[in-house]
């Protein structure tokens, strides 16, 4: 294992580019399972969770290679249809394999994801719309058994759950359906930008399909697809993150290229109502410390709102933001794991039933601090760039899931940061 040493008082200047995005070349290079032929994906980040997926399809026949951040994969031969315990548990994630293997194989044995910290994570609104296809789902010693014999048949499906939509589910539903018989509606359907990149990617492949982005997604099943090319969009999370340190840390301020701007909104919007200076053009934004910092309250939800993978974040700017911030995540109530580690380095901050109330201090101390989930561990990063004194954060395997050599970027920017064995 790895620790991080982050020296506070860091002044950040320059560029950060920011890389494709993890959580849409996931869903991405599980779909091509759906075919055959070759695919070439761009932009895939090297970072564990996609490491992790490419070993999952490795381990289901399909040839992969890899050329810095270009994969290329070939699922012609595929020799099983089961995501075993020892891979899935790595990450939960892989539970996307299930739609695209049930439309490939009319079968998919898939180990259940169990817990994370940030949560319970059930799939229980995945298995209703996979069985609104057709499929038998029975769920055995740990595993869930998708079978449908005679093929999916297109339905008009709700996938709304009472947290809102699935993110994941929605995807499962959507490679499922594109090679069903008929015709599928997912109502209640996610509209997150990684949602939009991966119908994108499966009409490259041929399928047919119109509503992504919106919670309305219509599906026409064909017989078959066939490979494809693209480029996964950025990392609106990353680019989120680096945005976020910029307000911080920025000695004036720092420049986030190969973004989508549109897609960090939310974020930028509530950055400049605390008073940040930005400056947004096609692909670069531009970020200062406020002169005059606000907290503020926010509230995630699913997107075009704020996204709770920016909460832990938001909460590392407002603990050294003079004032009262409240943080509300109603995704992922229990998903406050940094609170305790940025009160260990002096933070003011009362978690309760899925809220934190974050009084701003002076500045934060370090103390030795443990990562636990990838957007927490990141928002310890944060708090340590302006904290008093060098502070280590332990277990940064799981910085490492998400963020494509975070420290690298940072040392770019002039923070001072040492990867070192633990
Ligand atoms: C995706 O997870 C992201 N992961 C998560 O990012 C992100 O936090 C989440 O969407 C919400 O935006 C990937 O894309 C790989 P959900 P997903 O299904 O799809 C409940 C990160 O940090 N729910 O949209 O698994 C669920 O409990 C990761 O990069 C059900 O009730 O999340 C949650 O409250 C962390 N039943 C809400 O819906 C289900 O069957 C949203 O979850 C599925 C979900």
């Amino acid at each position: 294992m790895e620790k991080f040493i982050v020296h506070g008082g860091s002044q950040l200047e320059g560029n950060v580019n920011i890389s494709g995005s993890k959580n849409a070349s996931l869903p991405i290079l599980a779909a091509t399972l759906l075919t055959r032929e070759q695919c070439v994906i761009r932009r895939v980040p090297d970072v564990s969770d996609t490491n992790y997926m490419l070993q999952i399809l490795q381990n289901l026949g399909a040839e992969v290679e890899r050329a810095s951040g270009t994969v290329t994969i070939k699922c012609d031969k595929l020799h099983s249809h089961e995501a075993p315990y020892d891979l899935v548990r790595k990450m939960r994630a892989s539970v996307c394999v299930m739609g695209p293997l049930l439309a490939r194989q009319n079968r998919a044995d898939v180990s259940l994801p169990g817990g994370c910290v940030i949560g319970d994570r059930p799939i229980d609104l995945h298995l209703k719309g996979l069985e609104g296809l057709g499929a038998k789902v029975h769920t055995e010693g740990g595993n869930i058994h998708l079978e449908a014999r005679f093929g999916l048949e297109g339905n008009v499906l709700d996938m709304s759950g009472k947290h809102g939509a699935t993110v994941l589910g929605t995807d499962n539903v959507m490679m499922a359906a594109v090679l069903a018989k008929g015709t599928t509606v997912i109502n209640g359907a996610a509209c997150e930008p990684e949602v939009v990149d991966l119908a994108n990617f499966l009409v490259s492949m041929g399928a047919k399909i119109s509503g992504a982005g919106t919670p309305r997604i219509e599906i026409e099943g064909v017989e078959e697809l066939g490979g494809t090319e693209h480029t996964v969009i950025p990392d609106r999370i990353e680019a989120g993150t680096f945005l976020v340190a910029g307000a911080m840390a920025a000695k004036k301020d720092i420049h986030i290229r190969r973004v989508f701007p549109e897609h960090v909104k939310v974020v930028t919007d509530v950055l400049e109502k605390c008073g940040c200076p930005i400056e947004i053009d096609e692909t670069t934004i531009t970020i200062g410390k406020a002169s005059t910092p606000l907290g503020a309250n926010i509230t995630t939800e699913p997107y075009p709102g704020f996204p709770t993978d920016m909460q832990a974040q938001m909460c590392s700017l407002f603990a050294v933001t003079p004032g009262i911030s409240v943080v509300t995540d109603t995704i992922f109530p229990q998903r406050f794991m940094h609170a305790s580690e940025m009160k260990r380095m002096g933070a003011d901050i009362e978690v309760d039933d899925g809220r934190a109330v974050i009084t701003g201090v002076e500045q934060l101390s370090a103390a030795p601090v443990m990562a636990s989930d990838l957007r927490a561990s990141a928002a310890l990063v944060l708090s340590a760039l302006t904290a008093k004194g060098a502070t280590e954060i332990s277990r940064v395997y799981h910085i490492d899931r998400g963020y494509e050599h975070i420290d690298d970027k940072l040392l770019n920017l002039g923070a001072r940061i040492d990867r070192l064995p633990a």
